[in-house]
Formats: C-alpha cells, sequence, structure tokens
C-alpha cells in the first residue's frame, strides 16, 4: 500500500498495514493505544490499554469489568480507542459500541497468561483504593500460597471487551508534516453499509 491513505477501502486493511510495520519498528507495546468513556456525570475518562485482537469485529482488550473503565463503558456501552503511531505518523480512531466478548475466549486467553499475571488479576480490585503497596504485595503472596499447583481460573469479573466500530478514522501526516495539511480518511457505518470519506485537516 502506498502512503495515501484514500487508497484503502476498510479499516481494517489500514489497521493491518500500519499494525504489521508498527511490530517491526517499535519493540515496546506497539499495541498501547487509549481506551476512552464518560461516566454517569459525562465526566470524560481515558487509559491506555493493549489491544490483543483486531478482526473485522472489532477492536479487543482485557481488563476488570468492575474498574471504572469497566462500570463507564458499560453505563452507555459506548466506546472510543485511540491507537498513535509516533514511528509512522499515524493515528487511528475508532469510535463504537462496547461488548463482552464470549467467556470461552477469556478463558482461554486468561490461561495463555503468565501465572504472576493470572495472580495480580484474581486479587486486584481494579480502580479500588488499597491502603499500600505492602497490602497489595501481601494480598499477592497469600493467593499465590493458597493456591500453589493450582490452576488459577479466570475471575468473572475480568475478561475481554471489543468495541465495535461504528466510525474509524485514519489520520496520517506521511506526505507531509510541515504544511499541516495532513489526511484524514474516516469510515463510518450507516445502514449497515460502511462510507468512505475525506477530511479537512
Ligand atoms: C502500557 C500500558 C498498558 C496497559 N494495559 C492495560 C490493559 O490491557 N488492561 C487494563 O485493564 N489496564 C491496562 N493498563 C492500566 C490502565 O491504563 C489503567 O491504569 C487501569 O486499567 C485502570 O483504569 P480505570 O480506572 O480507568 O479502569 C495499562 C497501562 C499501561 C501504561
Amino acid at each position: 500500500m502506498s502512503n495515501d491513505i484514500s487508497n484503502y477501502n476498510n479499516w481494517l486493511d489500514a489497521w493491518n498495514d500500519f499494525y504489521e510495520k508498527e511490530k517491526e519498528l517499535v519493540e515496546l507495546d506497539p499495541n498501547a493505544a487509549l481506551v476512552s468513556s464518560v461516566d454517569a456525570e459525562s465526566n470524560p475518562n481515558a487509559r491506555v490499554i493493549l489491544i490483543k485482537d483486531v478482526s473485522n469485529n472489532g477492536f479487543v482488550f482485557y481488563t476488570n469489568y468492575q474498574s471504572q473503565k469497566g462500570k463507564e463503558l458499560f453505563h452507555n456501552n459506548k466506546g472510543h480507542l485511540t491507537w498513535y503511531s509516533r514511528a509512522q505518523k499515524v493515528s487511528i480512531r475508532v469510535q463504537g459500541e462496547v461488548q463482552k466478548i464470549d467467556d470461552s475466549i477469556s478463558d482461554n486467553y486468561f490461561a495463555s497468561r503468565d501465572r504472576s499475571a493470572q495472580i495480580s488479576a484474581s486479587i486486584s480490585k481494579q480502580s479500588e483504593t488499597v491502603e499500600s503497596r505492602e497490602v497489595l504485595d501481601a494480598e499477592f503472596k497469600k493467593f499465590a500460597n493458597e493456591n500453589e499447583g493450582k490452576v488459577i481460573k479466570r475471575p468473572q469479573n475480568w475478561g475481554g471487551i471489543i468495541i465495535i466500530p461504528r466510525r474509524v478514522e485514519i489520520w496520517s501526516s506521511q506526505l507531509d508534516y510541515k504544511t499541516r495539511l495532513h489526511d484524514r480518511i474516516v469510515f463510518t457505518l450507516s445502514n449497515d453499509q460502511w462510507t468512505k470519506s475525506r477530511l479537512y485537516p
């Protein structure tokens, strides 16, 4: 694909191209992205997550469903994801509906994780106040000791969330950064049809 992002006919091809390249260019967390949500009073929030799967269905990441993001994303079932590649001068913005993914997929992913990450997910009341680092470490140790030699099952409040895109924007300054005449191509879903348009930078 040339640098002209308007040649893409769908957002998934664009994502696949840029993400494959990003993995070659960036050693640490090429899959890091911001997920945004709003709380019940419409206050915005955003935090970094790691994208674990992308398909035609959408963008999947894993988290604690009882965390602040979990509560906020599911209070209106809407979410937003922003991925940025400094190396490629590209950003991808995804707006859509959120859903929990199938338990069986979350189970498989949880089982593939490092045991220490499984323990952390099991003890973490993500986004709640914890008294100190010592308390956290003690809870980790206690859980590890109590479950030594046992398979750690996925906690019910931990699993995958998919953002199902309704609008995906690709921004690129690959052609000419100096003029700020950047390219913005947006794919929008309406009546089950994706349309593509170009936006002013
Ligand atoms: C590089 C990086 C990757 C992260 N990946 C995840 C992730 O995949 N899932 C997750 O729940 N939190 C992840 N976090 C932590 C979140 O940014 C956040 O602190 C946490 O999920 C609590 O957010 P909340 O209170 O808005 O729910 C990551 C943080 C960083 C800096």
